[in-house]
């Protein structure tokens, strides 16, 4: 997730792209850079690797300024934050900045390179500058437009890009599919940017590009086209946000926003890792050999706090699914047994920030046994995610909230692609199984999407339920683990206590606890422990506890024992956590907002606990 900025109108834009570029900070940023059309005719570009402060920094050593130009804030997800990979790109003629992912980059990158061009950069981006300019080459009469066209016919994937070249110095071209891509609309000036904040301090009016549209922006005015190159007229809306709940795209919360983002980065996470016969995962950055998996005897996860929980579900993936024997130890008890694990064991280490100090140590204890580890990390080149023998980064983005939720659910979408990805190079999981797997995966977005349209039902229910002293969460299997993340979200958001208890245990225990106080969640959905669990719930109301149910959609029984129901979409067993969980997330923000407890830095808490 990169934040881009783009201008062309009467004024030096240098400050324009600069200032914006630092209002899309929250999306992250490893590496930096801008571009501007300059008098003579050229273009200038400095780039930085870093904090957005060194791109300052090295453009006041030498400034420079004009009427067009581009910027780019980098979250790597290929190739690493170096400075010869921070966009803008160039390729002869041809300048641009890009977010999102090229899925057929490296077949287009090998006739790039076969026909003679030759590449700075690692990236995706760099090929679609490749792509543009070798249009220009062959036909000059082109315009800018029409050679970014015939480019877009030859890549897939997810794309907003911002364009100028040398030989059409007055205009930018810009065009979207499945990344975000606004225009502002000024007197005699425009803007591409990937968020409304970017640029809300020049304009309030706006239009949204949508999925396969493109747009030309000159100072005398702007053409957008649809998928086919026909113009197309499109309203601007008036945008009233104040600057800072715009960096929130108007939601209260960071968390709330990236609750609801849960379905784009989940749809990012998922992006060029399915094969085209869906019945396999590619996971290339995970360089771990087919041969040295055909003897790993176990596998160990070790992670902390939510993470945990991720790595808990991973387990019960991965042994259904590979048949492999999985081991899960929070990082800061794992360090101080003595596990046993050799040559043969895969350490796996789950980690939102790849910074965790009791899970970056629990890693490298398992090196220094023999064991091969391999990093599901959300920031490209953090200290795990280096360290480990390979890697599989989550999409998620940047994460502001402390609270992790779009890292969770991207960690399980994880979790899901290497539990297919071992199941197929063990030989455990044939084709017609991973293919029945992979579709459901692609299903994930949209039953998501269901769930969030109920937010408002969360909300309704928070007074009631505010004051309560302490809370549990029940569920079975998966939804066990389910129940112990949706405990953890409550207690660090709103400070009420709350427990994740496997719903079979109630009688060794809990059941004490159980009174007209005590409101009880219980994760209910359609699985092969429902009958279980319904009798649990029973058990729980006929001793008067308040029930909360999570249920699936047209369940019609369990509403007789609950005070309050949720729905989930009907679905198959292997993704029901993934959607449960955002029922945990949404039920525990809008108590936490309730109670008016500062939700996205609750007390005491770090986003990244890098001490012991
Ligand atoms: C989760 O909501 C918490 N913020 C915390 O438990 C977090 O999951 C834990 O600190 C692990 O962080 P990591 O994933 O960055 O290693």
């Amino acid at each position: 997730m990169c934040g881009i900025v783009g201008y062309v109108g009467r004024q030096g834009c240098a400050e324009i792209l600069l200032d914006g570029l630092g209002k899309l900070e929250y999306r992250g940023y490893d590496s930096a850079g801008i571009a501007i059309g300059v008098e003579d005719g050229s273009v200038q570009t400095v780039r930085a690797e870093g904090k957005l402060k060194n791109l300052q920094r090295a453009y006041y050593q030498a400034p420079f300024e004009g009427l067009v130009g581009l910027g780019h804030t980098r979250w790597a997800t290929h190739g690493s934050p170096t400075e010869s990979n921070a966009h803008p790109h160039r390729a002869g003629r041809v300048i641009i900045a890009h977010n999102g992912i090229i899925e057929n980059y490296a077949s287009l990158k090998e006739e790039l390179l076969a026909s003679g061009r030759t590449f700075e950069s690692a990236t995706d981006t760099e090929v679609v500058a490749h792509l543009i300019d070798r249009e220009l080459e062959k036909n000059p009469d082109l315009s800018l437009h029409q050679a970014t066209q015939n480019m877009l016919a030859l890549i897939e994937g997810s794309y907003a890009l911002v364009i100028m070249s040398t030989s059409n110095p007055d205009e930018l071209i810009v065009a979207r599919h499945a990344s975000p891509m606004v225009i502002g609309l000024g007197e005699d000036e425009y803007f591409a940017a990937s968020d409304i904040p970017a640029v809300l301090a020049h304009t309030r009016q706006f239009i949204f590009l949508e999925d396969g549209q493109t747009a030309i922006l000159r100072r005398d005015g702007l053409q957008i086209f649809d998928e086919q190159g026909n113009s197309v007229e499109m309203t601007p809306r008036r945008i009233n946000w104040d600057p800072i709940s715009a960096e929130k795209q108007g939601y209260k919360h960071f968390m709330l926003k990236e609750i609801f983002e849960q379905p784009a980065r989940i749809a990012d996470t998922l992006r060029g890792r399915l094969s085209k016969e869906l019945d396999d995962v590619i996971l290339s950055e995970v360089d771990i050999s087919k041969e040295w998996l055909a003897n790993v005897q176990k596998i160990v996860i070790v992670a902390c706090g939510t993470s945990y929980w991720a790595a808990q579900i991973s387990k019960h993936m991965i042994e259904r699914h590979a048949r492999i024997a999985v081991e899960c130890d929070l990082a800061s008890e794992f360090r101080y047994r003595d596990p046993v694990l050799d040559e043969n064991t895969l350490c796996v280490a789950i980690s939102q920030s790849g910074e965790t100090a009791d899970t970056l140590a629990a890693m490298r204890m398992a090196q220094e046994l023999g064991a091969k580890t391999l990093g599901i990390c959300n920031v490209v080149e953090s200290t795990i995610a280096r360290e480990a023998n390979g890697v599989l980064y989550t999409h998620a983005g940047p994460e502001i909230g402390v609270a992790s939720t779009k890292a969770f659910s991207t960690q399980l979408i994880a979790s899901a692609l290497l539990a297919i990805w071992l199941g197929r190079r063990r030989g455990n999981l044939d084709a017609q199984g991973a293919s029945e797997l992979i579709q459901t995966l692609r299903t994930v977005p949209n039953a998501m999407e269901k769930i969030l349209l109920d937010a408002e039902q969360y909300e309704s229910i928070a007074p009631d339920f505010a004051d309560a002293q302490s809370f549990l969460f029940l569920g079975r299997g998966p939804q066990h683990i389910i129940a112990n993340e949706g405990a953890l979200k409550l207690k660090e958001i709103s400070y009420i206590h709350a427990e994740g208890y496997a719903a079979g245990e109630l009688k060794h225990g809990p059941i004490a606890l159980i009174d007209e106080h005590l409101p009880i969640v219980v994760i209910a959905t359609k699985d092969r422990v429902y009958d279980k669990v319904v009798s649990n719930l029973e058990e729980v109301k006929a001793r008067g506890g308040r029930v909360i149910a999570v249920v699936t959609e047209g369940d019609n029984h369990v509403v007789n024992f609950a005070e309050k129901v949720f729905f989930v979409p009907d679905a198959h067993e292997f993704i029901q956590p993934i959607l449960t969980v955002v029922s945990m997330q949404l039920l525990s923000y809008y108590i936490a907002d309730f109670k008016g407890t500062d939700v996205d830095q609750p007390r005491n808490l770090a986003k990244s606990v890098t001490v012991e």
